[in-house]
């Protein structure tokens, strides 16, 4: 399958990314179907979705009938056999857990069409044990788009060890159609974005632990220091310390001792303190 022949993508999962990624495909004039579990995520989603094209609208980024369009173009519900039904492209945003995911491919094997390109969102977990899942590997490929989706332009290809190259092609044309640079990666654990954003957000909550600084002083220094547009300490309240938590304990299991996670980190999780989803993380909001 080649880009082209992208008519219809299916979503799975309405949370913060699925909504972003189910955002950028309707902008690319795809008909979407985004699917969740619970009406009322979906409901946050389309809520979320409008806020975002009126943003982009206001600031001439999109042009007159383009929110409009973007939105017609989306249909939610909670049946996976209707939202994969007719899709050749599925991208699963559901929860960052490998046996949620892995049910979930299993359950795409039989629903979605022989063609369709099935696509994972996470974030670090490996992509050759879900593909393992269906019996279609080589059409399994990550596909990890970034948070705030709609402004960031990377996506990151991740090759299973089964994904064949007309998947691998599949993945940087429709990187391309989303208006997105596309870089390709091996299944490692956390790939290179995860691997290389936890590394520096662990050593920052070690510094916070340790005294060295305030988390104010710490992100000031990376943002005016190195540029970066956001201090590692509010990217993780963005992202959820929850989610950082995860891939940490991940790469501690899969790659060793340095990705151990910070006893700070695990505490505010422990706490609730989960970032600007819960309105205090490293910040109160
Ligand atoms: N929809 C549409 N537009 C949006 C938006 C959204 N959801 N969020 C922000 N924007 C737009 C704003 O309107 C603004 O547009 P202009 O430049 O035209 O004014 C622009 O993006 C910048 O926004 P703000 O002025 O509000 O604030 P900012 O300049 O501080 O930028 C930011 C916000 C884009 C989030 C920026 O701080 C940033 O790039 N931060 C780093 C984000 C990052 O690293 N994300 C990756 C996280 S890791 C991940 O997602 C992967 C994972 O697996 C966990």
């Amino acid at each position: 399958m080649t880009d082209p022949q992208v008519h219809e993508v299916a979503v799975l999962g309405a949370g913060t990314m699925g909504a972003g990624i189910a955002q950028v495909c309707a902008a690319a004039g795809l008909r979407v179907a985004i699917r969740d579990v619970a009406p009322e995520v979906l409901d946050k989603a389309i809520d979320s979705i409008g806020k975002s094209l009126e943003k982009l609208e206001s600031k001439g980024k999109i042009g007159e009938g383009a929110r409009a369009a973007a939105l017609a173009a989306i249909r939610t519900t909670t049946d996976l056999a209707e939202a994969v039904g007719r899709a050749d492209l599925v991208i699963e945003a559901v929860p960052e857990r490998l046996d949620l995911k892995i049910a979930t491919f299993r359950d795409l094997d039989r629903l979605a069409p022989a063609h369709a390109v099935l696509a994972s969102n996470t974030s670090s977990l490996p992509v050759t044990e879900i593909a393992g899942a269906v019996a279609r590997p080589g059409r399994v490929v990550g596909l990890h788009f970034f948070n705030p989706v709609p402004v960031m332009e990377l996506i990151e290809i991740v090759r299973a060890m089964q994904t064949d190259d007309e998947t691998v092609a599949a993945a940087r044309a429709i990187a391309a159609r989303l208006g997105k640079r596309s870089i390709l990666v091996k299944d490692v654990p956390g790939f290179a974005t995860s691997r290389l954003g936890v590394a520096l957000a662990a050593e920052a909550i070690r510094m916070v632990e340790s005294g060295v600084a305030s988390p104010e002083d710490i992100d000031t220094a990376m943002k005016l220091g190195y540029r970066h547009p956001m201090g590692p300490l509010e990217l993780t309240d963005l992202v959820g310390c929850d989610v950082r938590l995860a891939i940490l304990d991940h790469l501690h299991r899969e790659v060793g001792d340095q990705f151990r996670a910070p006893p700070l980190l695990r505490q505010m999780v422990r706490a609730g303190k989960l970032g600007r989803k819960t309105g205090e993380g490293f910040y109160k909001y």
